[in-house]
């Protein structure tokens, strides 16, 4: 298996490290060497201390797409148009993809799959949507044989991050964002963090797959976290809150309700327990009833970890199909804000 790498920074960078860490126990299980055989970045000037540098490095894509001897493509360069034609041409050359770019996957998730499958091939994305936790293929699963009613979580590592830092520690907002940027979590542009788009785009991809309907991203309604402050924050905690980002959808009869907004917390809730970049969710279905699954949802191993185990499911070709269907079971209803003090 001969992968070619779009992008090394957190996300790329840790893909590169486990791949390299566990390679012998990968072939030894599998039979077959998995090797990273080039790496696109946008400076090759940067220092990376990587093994191979020299020759692994390039800045022209196509080196990686036209490249016949590349199976697997795996996008960690971020952004929506650049990462989307990439995606498309290496799907189109008969090249699995796998990312962990929720824009992209929100934005053209049907296109994408579809695509993926016209050209039987694995398009799977377990990093884009809460960081580590295995959601998207348990989720992918359980929605062909559950009935789901609700989707709730904490699932923006960064503001999260943000609300438990000065929380507890008493920073202040840019200060705790620093942090989160130095640590990898936020985005390139850390507003898709705060003002909830990252969420809308993570709840967009969840209700994709777990409704199987036609609600889509224009139809999530986000506000953020950054109009709260310190003041703000002493006054919950001494009324006994905490104060978290969550993203939620819910059906009511033929309706999904699908928001993102900052939410008061009791002390005694399990989403208060969700601290610094972990992530949450929690959903409900027929069948599998209440399910809450936790973890980290940001940062360098974790993230990568999850696109690693995609390049294993692409391996052992233990990837659901890519396939969503599409009902009009259910329509986006009308959503407020809550405008209560
Ligand atoms: P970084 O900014 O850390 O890394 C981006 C990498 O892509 C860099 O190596 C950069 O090159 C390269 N790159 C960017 N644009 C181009 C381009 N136009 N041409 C060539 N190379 C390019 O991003 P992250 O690793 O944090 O994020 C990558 C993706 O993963 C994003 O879609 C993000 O949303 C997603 N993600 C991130 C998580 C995280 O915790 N960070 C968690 C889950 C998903 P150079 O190094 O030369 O600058
Ligand atoms: N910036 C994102 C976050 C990365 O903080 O949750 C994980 O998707």
């Amino acid at each position: 298996m001969k992968i070619g790498l779009l992008g090394l920074g957190t996300v790329g960078s840790g893909v590169f490290e486990i791949l390299h860490e566990r390679r012998g126990h990968l072939e030894k299980i599998y039979g077959e060497t998995i090797e990273i055989s080039k790496v696109l970045v946008k400076n090759r000037e940067k220092k990376r201390g990587i093994c191979r540098e020299g020759d692994l490095l390039t800045t022209n894509p196509y080196e990686i797409l036209d490249d016949e001897s590349i199976d697997l493509v795996v996008e960690a360069i971020g952004g929506i148009e650049e990462a989307y034609d990439y995606i498309q041409y290496a799907l189109n050359k008969g090249k699995h993809v796998v990312t962990a770019n929720k824009a992209v996957v929100a934005k053209h998730i049907d296109a994408l799959l579809t695509l993926a499958e016209n050209n039987h091939r694995a398009f799977l994305f377990e990093a884009s949507v809460g960081g580590g936790i295995p959601l998207i293929k348990p989720l992918k699963q359980c929605s062909l044989i559950n009935e789901f009613t609700e989707i709730k979580g904490i699932l923006n590592g960064t503001s999260n991050f943000i609300l438990t830092k000065m929380m507890e520690e008493d920073l202040d907002f840019q200060e705790a964002l620093k942090i989160a940027q130095e640590l990898g979590y936020a985005e390139a542009d850390p507003k898709d963090d705060i003002e909830g788009n990252d969420v809308a785009r993570k709840l967009a991809i969840l209700t994709t797959i777990a409704f199987q309907n036609n609600i889509r991203l224009e139809d999530v309604k986000y506000r953020g976290i950054s109009n709260i402050s310190r003041r703000d924050i002493k006054t919950f905690k001494k009324m006994g809150y905490s104060i978290k980002l969550i993203g939620k959808a819910i059906v009511q009869e033929k309706n999904i309700s699908v928001l993102v907004e900052p939410v008061l917390i009791k002390n005694t809730s399990q989403f208060d327990k969700v601290k610094n970049a972990y992530n949450m969710v929690l959903l409900k279905g027929n069948n599998v009833g209440e399910l809450r699954l936790y973890g980290e949802g940001a940062g360098k191993k974790a993230t990568a970890n999850a696109v690693v185990c995609d390049i294993i499911d692409v391996i052992t070709d233990g990837c659901t199909k890519n396939t969503i269907l599409r009902e009009e079971k259910f329509k986006a209803a009308e959503t407020k804000f809550f405008e209560g003090k």
